[in-house]
């Protein structure tokens, strides 16, 4: 069941979830505000600079490239995408929390970086301009995940690169947000990622890799050409 409704931004996005209760955005936005203020506590660029920007190295990513770093929190996948970056790169960091992009900024504070506070279900930008899109431990944050890949993939150039990816396992993923200290974060699961490669091939991507074990879990597809 499709119901339309409005986004935290007041523009009408549609939830495919078939449990009736839409997400309470301003609940969600208050959750991730005060986990900016922690999460470099846990989550340092410093500690995760090294094995991300490992992954990151085998995506052959291109110094030109534009780049879209979905829920990109406090900055430190923006950071290591740049290190990476020629001059004409660019990163757009996107995320639904106001207290998070300003850990952002302060912590980038590069002119290739810009920054778009919006949620991943409706992105005010036009069609076809990001060579790649990354989503870093978000994706069981999204509250309409086919609404999602639609956006990512209009938002790709034709064989663009969609990436999700966790440094931690999905028992892992699912333990801590099953625990989180605020109810609706309860049911941000990530599912088996077998499960994530249907759903991407059925918004018309085409898989890549698929793969999770005990202490990863990835996906890259692309917008085919045609
Ligand atoms: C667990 S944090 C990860 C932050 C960053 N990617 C990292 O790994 O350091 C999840 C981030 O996604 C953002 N987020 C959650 N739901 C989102 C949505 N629907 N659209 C965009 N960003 C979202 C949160 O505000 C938060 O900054």
């Amino acid at each position: 069941m499709n119901n339309r409704k409005n986004n935290c931004f007041g523009n009408t996005v549609t939830d495919e979830r078939t449990t009736p209760a839409p997400p309470d955005w301003p609940s969600r936005i208050a959750f991730f505000d005060r986990l900016a203020t922690v999460w470099d506590n846990t989550s340092s660029l410093e500690k995760i600079a090294p094995p991300l920007g490992a992954v990151v190295d085998t995506w052959d990513v291109k110094p030109a490239e534009t780049i879209l770093d979905v829920g990109c929190g406090t900055g430190n996948l923006t950071a290591v995408l740049l290190q990476r970056l020629g001059t004409d790169g660019r990163v757009v960091g996107l995320d639904i929390s106001t207290v998070m992009l300003q850990h952002a900024k302060a912590k980038v504070n590069d002119p290739r970086a810009t920054w778009l506070e919006c949620p991943a279900e409706d992105v005010p930008l036009p069609e076809a301009v990001f060579h790649r899109i990354i989503c870093f431990s978000v994706w069981p944050h999204f509250t309409a995940p086919a609404t999602v890949l639609a956006e990512f993939y209009r938002l790709l150039k034709p064989n663009g690169y969609l990436h999700v990816l966790h440094l931690i396992s999905r028992s892992a993923v699912n333990n801590i947000h099953s625990q989180a200290s605020d109810p609706s974060i309860h049911h941000d699961l990530l599912p088996p990622v077998a499960d994530l490669a249907v759903l991407t091939q059925t918004a018309g991507f085409k898989l890549i890799t698929a793969a999770e074990d005990n202490s990863s879990y990835s996906l890259t597809a692309t917008r085919p050409a045609s």
